[in-house]
């Protein structure tokens, strides 16, 4: 039996994003014997991480960070710094989809994933325990062991992985209180010391038995299969929604009576405009490509049809949007309430409210966009909208909707639940439309207020008999 590494206590994580930032706060927050690094190559979100304005918005993110902050968290840009002085690297870059190339538009882009392998190699000068937090192809752990195990410099590497679950709006609740963690790794010795030591780590605050300990590839594996089920979840009511409008079922009734069965369980199925946010598509057009990599095309069509359906009901509820408003939007003044994935996030990416106000600007209408947090972000993703005057962007709620044709409600914030609707409409030119993207108004109280209204998955509520989808 060979001597096993010691392992200092110093913890780097590689990558300060919506993963990293968070993941290692709370790290910190339950651990004050080990020191915690965070590093990036954007200077500038490590500037942010580093005052009082956090480039990301979490509830409860900033109570962690400044209990730990300079007490046993640190962010920093110098990463062969954090390399060599620590020996426990979780690596947390960014995985989108590849762009270019063979698997354009399908396969993960792992070019930051492998320069941070490279610069762990790099940098090194001491054993260590590599963790894949980044949501990754299955066997890339494979790919990272032969890349650190390229030179012979005497120095061990053991890779782990340790899929993320935390969704955003709630990591700090998911962080704190994690249904599971996984731990994958090999079945040697030293692949279960260095396990054992993760294990030892979350075991501060995560109960034991939550703590699954299992092989690598099926770790890596299950965090690709776990969001494909979540996102398929969506899929499967959006397209149950679908066909209550064309028959006047009401797909709350219906999810509220499928969720009932405990095997199938309530959650996750809200119809709504679709799913958005950095990873559902990203991984299951992963898992489409690694199914085809295999020759596995049944499995791979069954799979992609959860990013089509999801595609179809963003277009479906412009096409509604369209054909309850005369066939015609050119001229007319839309106001989208809320423009992130999802409440309680500052996050745009694959927000389907991205889809909408393009939708809606190629139709030749005037898109104003509300939201409580994620105004920062639209500002950048729709500039030349915004340069061509396009697009407004407008903090207050009230003062967005004043002028509109219609409001299309895209985010569940709960503060659109508390609005003024009298007020609104009086503001609003007539007659006044609502498409409730997330049904999460009184369709009722709406309609009695004299607004035309089409929730999504149900009968619309129009006071002079309108479009029927
Ligand atoms: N966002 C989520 O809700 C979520 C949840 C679970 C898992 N994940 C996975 O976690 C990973 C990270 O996601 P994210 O949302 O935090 O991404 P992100 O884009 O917010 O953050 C990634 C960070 O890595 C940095 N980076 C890239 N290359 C680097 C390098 N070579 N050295 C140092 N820093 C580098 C980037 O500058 C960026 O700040 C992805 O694989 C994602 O699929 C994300």
């Amino acid at each position: 039996m060979g001597k096993l590494p010691d392992y200092n206590k110093n913890i780097l994580c590689i990558g300060a994003g919506y993963v990293g930032g968070p993941t290692m706060a709370v790290l910190a927050d339950k651990c004050p014997d080990y020191r915690v690094t965070v590093v990036d190559i954007n200077a500038e979100k490590i500037a942010a991480w580093n005052s009082d304005e956090l480039p990301i918005y979490e509830p409860g993110l900033t109570d962690v960070v400044k209990r730990t902050r300079g007490r046993n968290l640190f962010f920093s840009t110098d990463i062969a710094g954090g390399i060599k002085s620590c020996d426990i690297i979780f690596v947390s870059v960014n995985t989108p989809t590849k762009t270019y190339g063979e698997g354009a538009g399908m396969a993960a882009d792992l070019q930051f994933w492998e320069k941070t392998a490279r610069e762990i190699l790099t940098y090194a000068e001491s054993d260590k325990i590599v963790i894949e937090k980044s949501t990754l192809p299955v066997r890339t752990a494979q790919a990272m062991e032969r890349i650190l195990h390229s030179r012979d410099n005497g120095l061990s590497f053991e890779v782990l992985s340790n899929p993320e679950f935390l969704a955003e709006g709630s990591a700090i609740r998911d962080l704190e209180n994690p249904d599971r963690v996984l731990i994958g790794s090999r079945d040697t010795e030293r692949a279960r010391h260095a396990r054992d030591i993760l294990v030892d780590i979350y075991a501060r605050w995560v109960p034991r038995e939550r703590i699954i300990t299992l092989g690598i590839w099926s770790s890596e594996l299950s965090k690709l299969a776990s969001n494909a089920f979540l996102a398929q979840r969506i899929s499967s009511i959006n397209a149950i929604s679908a066909l209550c409008e064309k028959t006047e079922a009401d797909v709350t009734e219906v999810a509220r009576a499928i969720g009932l069965d405990s095997r199938i369980g309530p959650k996750f199925l809200n119809a709504s405009i679709g799913f958005g946010g950095s990873c559902f598509k990203k991984d299951i057009l992963n898992l489409v490509y690694i199914y085809r990599m295999y020759g596995l095309e049944e499995c791979a069509d069954y799979w992609e049809a959860v990013v089509k359906i999801n595609e179809y009901q963003k277009r479906r509820f412009l096409l509604n949007m369209l054909k309850a408003m005369f066939n015609t939007l050119a001229g007319k003044r839309i106001c989208l309430f809320g423009f992130a994935f999802k409440a309680h996030t500052s996050d745009i990416r694959e927000s389907p409210a991205i889809t909408i106000a393009r939708g809606l600007v190629a139709e030749r209408a005037q898109v104003v966009i509300t939201d409580p947090q994620a105004l920062k972000n639209a500002k950048w993703e729709l500039a030349e909208e915004i340069s061509r005057n396009e697009v407004t962007l407008v903090y207050d709620p009230y003062e967005a909707a004043n002028g509109c044709d219609a409001i299309a409600l895209m985010t569940e914030w709960p503060l659109y639940r508390e609005l003024d609707y009298r007020e609104i409409y009086q503001s609003m030119r007539k007659p006044a439309f609502i498409f409730d993207g997330r049904n999460l108004l009184d369709h009722r109280e709406l309609k009695e207020i004299g607004f035309q209204v089409y929730p999504l998955g149900k009968p619309p509520l129009t006071t002079d008999g309108g479009f029927k989808p």
